[in-house]
């Protein structure tokens, strides 16, 4: 029977997971899509030999592929949300008037009711809010910590002049070691930090839930209090990078001990009101396709915030959205909210997990919220670091069945030391992100196939040097080539 058990040592708390067999114990049935389909996008097949090409000509960086040449795109959850008739029809009712607009209203009551927060401010999505936040409190010898900043988050600090410091916990770090609450921030390496640089050099701490890059791991609602509690001892704000708020939420339902009985919406709630603001990405935990928002308590810094907003993004009614966007992400911001949905979203991550931990691929455990990651150190153990065993990955497996992945790890976070030499990344992952109500299982259950076949034939994947990189988000532009090829 397939009960899992956490070290005691990593929490306090047991988790239990659904396997295959529980139904035998519990009459428990398939958990299913919570949702039938009104209409629907053909998928593009292609052979062999095309992806072959395809690839070459993209120069082996799959964000410089095509999607019409992608069958199974899990680039990523950002935006690619299929929404509900109910968004659609509020699509319709959208008001577009410049300023006031009903849509807008609708929107921060929303806001404002999950979040607490006073100030609702749109942007047209996650890193609009980042780069408004940061222009103001960032700049040249400040340091913003984080669980694991993201890597839009950590560019717009570093645009600032200021620095991101990860402080993860020790289990977050380990891809192949389960653990309940891999987001959690090291609350011991805060109070270190804040020690040695000095409260006044550090203006946010900013917590990333889920942890999108660790593994889209969830951050416990007592990790959240702690960070909240030493940083208000030290004066400093702490903000929520909230793209998966509710998935979060859902996992501390399942995992923490107090919170299984509690809808996730008062459990969001609860989260919220250990922080100051929030920044969030409506593409993700909204079902949105483009959207965003800043929200805090703070009346001076949401106007300084509003300052640059009409600069940058539009009147503060509308910040870079159309009025539709805004009501389709105040119906997302209820939806994602319900249990069936959060019930099904979280197990099918956890079944492709399971389908690839089965037969021994290197995935990380437990699954994350809205994506499987692989462990591709693990996974090609024979690629080093500066020939990118992620970024090779990710190429085998468009390669082998059109399935595009997304590399996080060196390619995407590697610096180089003042020789010129690679600084590697922490781990070396690929994302495999679901985006949301959009895959059926046989679309998962293909996916899992294309991974084994690559992983039965892994030791004739070869690295990949990189020819051309931007100075910030290389990843998004780079060109690369096979190691060995001219
Ligand atoms: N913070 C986190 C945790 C994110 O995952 C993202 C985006 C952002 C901020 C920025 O939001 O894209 O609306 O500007 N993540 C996407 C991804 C791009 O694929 O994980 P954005």
């Amino acid at each position: 029977m397939a009960i899992v058990t956490f070290p005691a040592d990593a929490c306090h708390i047991i988790a239990r997971y659904p396997g295959p067999n529980l139904r035998l114990i519990t009459g428990m049935r398939t958990i299913i899509e919570p949702f039938r389909i009104k209409s629907v996008e053909p998928i593009h097949f292609t052979t062999r030999e095309q992806r072959t090409q395809i690839l070459e000509a993209a120069h082996y960086n799959a964000f410089l592929i095509k999607s019409d040449d992608v069958l199974i795109d899990l680039l990523t959850d950002s935006g690619t949300s299929a929404m509900s008739a109910e968004q659609w029809a509020g699509i319709m009712r959208g008001d577009e008037s410049y300023a006031g607009s009903p849509s807008f209203f609708r929107f921060r009551d929303v806001v404002q009711e999950i979040t607490g927060m006073q100030n609702v401010i749109p942007t047209h999505q996650g890193r609009a809010s980042e780069k408004i936040l940061f222009s103001i409190i960032g700049g040249a010898g400040k340091y913003i910590v984080s669980n694991t900043l993201f890597d839009t988050t950590r560019a717009n600090i570093e645009f600032s002049g200021a620095e991101g410091v990860d402080l993860l916990c020790a289990e977050g770090k380990d891809p192949l070691v389960p653990a309940p609450f891999k987001g959690n921030l090291d609350v011991e390496a805060l109070k270190q930090f804040i020690e040695e640089k000095g409260a006044a050099n550090i203006p946010l701490c900013v917590l990333t839930v889920t942890n999108n890059s660790g593994g889209g791991q969830p951050v416990s609602m007592a990790n959240i209090r702690s960070v909240s509690e030493v940083c208000r001892a030290a004066g400093i704000p702490m903000f929520i990078d909230a793209c998966r708020f509710a998935e979060n939420a859902w996992f501390i339902k399942q995992r923490e001990e107090g919170y299984g009985s509690m809808a996730v919406k008062d459990i969001a709630q609860q989260m919220f009101s250990y922080a100051d603001g929030c920044l969030m990405s409506a593409k993700k935990d909204a079902f949105a396709n483009i959207g965003g928002f800043l929200a805090m308590q703070s009346a001076d810094l949401a106007q300084q915030c509003r300052n640059l907003l009409v600069i940058t993004e539009g009147f503060p009614t509308y910040g870079g959205l159309a009025g539709r966007d805004l009501e389709a992400i105040a119906i997302g911001l209820r939806e994602v909210m319900e249990e069936p949905y959060l019930r099904y979203r979280t197990r099918s991550t956890e079944y492709l997990t399971e389908r690839l931990a089965a037969v021994g691929v290197p995935v990380m455990q437990p699954a994350g919220g809205h994506a499987v990651y692989l462990d591709a150190r693990s996974f090609l153990p024979h690629i080093p670091a500066h020939e990118y065993p992620g970024q090779a990955l990710v190429c085998e497996l468009y390669l082998e069945g059109g399935v595009r992945g997304v590399e996080i790890g060196s390619f995407m976070f590697g610096k180089y030391d003042a020789a010129g030499k690679l600084i590697p990344a922490q781990m070396e992952l690929v994302r495999l992100a679901i985006p949301r109500r959009v895959y059926t299982q046989s679309h998962i259950d293909y996916v899992a196939e294309v991974v084994i076949d690559v992983f039965d034939r892994r030791s004739a994947v070869t690295g990949l040097k990189i020819t051309e990189e931007a100075p910030l988000l290389r990843h998004f532009t780079a060109h690369l080539r096979p190691v060995g090829a001219h």
